[in-house]
């Protein structure tokens, strides 16, 4: 199995990446590293430690992490979210605590310690990553990769051209696309088609296990999103980019060059430069060389949603 951490702002959709990395078989789920984003972080890592109890992995340890992006103040998604992050959703509450370290200790300690490089699955805001960069340079470079969910080659949703997690703290996510990391970007573009139909999702809401009702109960959330009472196809959101570290032909991965827009009304948008025939890499911006990273572009349906359920 893959060797993982994941960094989350738990959120309805990262609680759903959670479950799966918890029970799929081809993920060994080594930690959790909690970050400001959807909700406050303490909020985060209350619903980490409970979504985790509730899907048999309480014992995976996970740490606090920034209460706040490097520069931005802190902002959430409520409106989307709820107050509490999970859509209103109650879990019954985890014995558990969250371990007596900060997260860039975890992740540090949890890199050196594993026999195997540690692919980092990024569902939030990058802020704790480029802590860790920052902080433990020589233990960051052996990551096997950093796989985050952010950014698009298109439209936005937190603004009209910036996705959420990149808009929270585009400092952060400069910092990793420029770290030489090998990196992937599972970003809109592939998120919003990453669709489970109600027939598909409706009947997990009746389950007998707490982790496949839970699931079932946030895609029903999502699904009746807008008002009205007929379901809608929903996406599994962050899921996907767990799906993907799990079964990689899910998706179609191009090298193309990646900026960050750092300023003005683009603040949080990534640029995708996708002139490039795939496989050039010889592209140099007016500011110097741009980094080349792994981006999603492609989704492989069927297979996904075989995948997730
Ligand atoms: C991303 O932002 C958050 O709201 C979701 O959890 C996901 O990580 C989508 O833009
Ligand atoms: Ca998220």
């Amino acid at each position: 199995p893959a060797a993982v951490i994941a960094d989350v702002d738990t959120g309805m959709d990262d609680a759903l990446a959670l479950v799966f990395l918890a029970r799929d078989p081809r993920i060994d789920l080594l930690a959790v590293t909690c970050v400001a984003g959807n909700t406050d972080v303490d909020q985060v890592v209350r619903n980490t430690l409970d979504v985790l109890h509730a899907a048999g992995a309480g014992s995976v340890p996970v740490a606090r992490g920034a209460e706040r992006p490097l520069l931005n103040e802190p902002r959430n998604a409520h409106a989307f979210h709820g107050a509490n992050g999970l859509g209103g959703l109650e879990l019954p509450r985890s014995p558990h605590s969250p371990a007596a370290m900060a997260a860039v200790e975890l992740l540090h300690r949890t890199v050196e310690d594993s026999p195997v490089p540690v692919t980092l699955l990024a569902l939030g805001p990058l802020t704790n990553v480029a802590l860790f960069l920052r902080a433990y340079p020589a233990t960051a470079r052996k990551l096997g990769r950093i796989v985050f969910m952010g950014g698009s080659a298109g439209i936005g949703n937190a603004t009209s051209h910036a996705e959420f997690n990149a808009w929270h703290d585009p400092e952060a996510l400069a910092m990793v696309i420029h770290s030489g990391i090998p990196t992937v970007m599972y970003g809109l573009d592939v998120f919003v088609q990453a669709t489970l139909e109600p027939a598909q999702y409706l009947p997990l809401a009746r389950s007998n296990d707490d982790d496949v009702r839970l699931v079932g109960d946030i895609l029903t959330v999502g699904g009746l999103r807008g008002g009205g009472t007929d379901p809608k196809p929903v996406t599994i959101g962050d899921a996907g980019a767990a799906c993907l570290v799990a079964v990689p032909q899910t998706v179609e991965l191009l090298r193309y060059p990646v900026r960050v827009e750092l300023s003005g009304h683009s603040r949080g948008q990534t640029l995708v430069d996708r002139r490039l025939q795939p496989g050039e890499s010889e592209h140099h911006g007016d500011a110097g060389p741009v980094p080349v990273i792994e981006v999603a572009l492609g989704l492989d349906h069927p297979l996904m949603v075989q995948a997730f359920l």
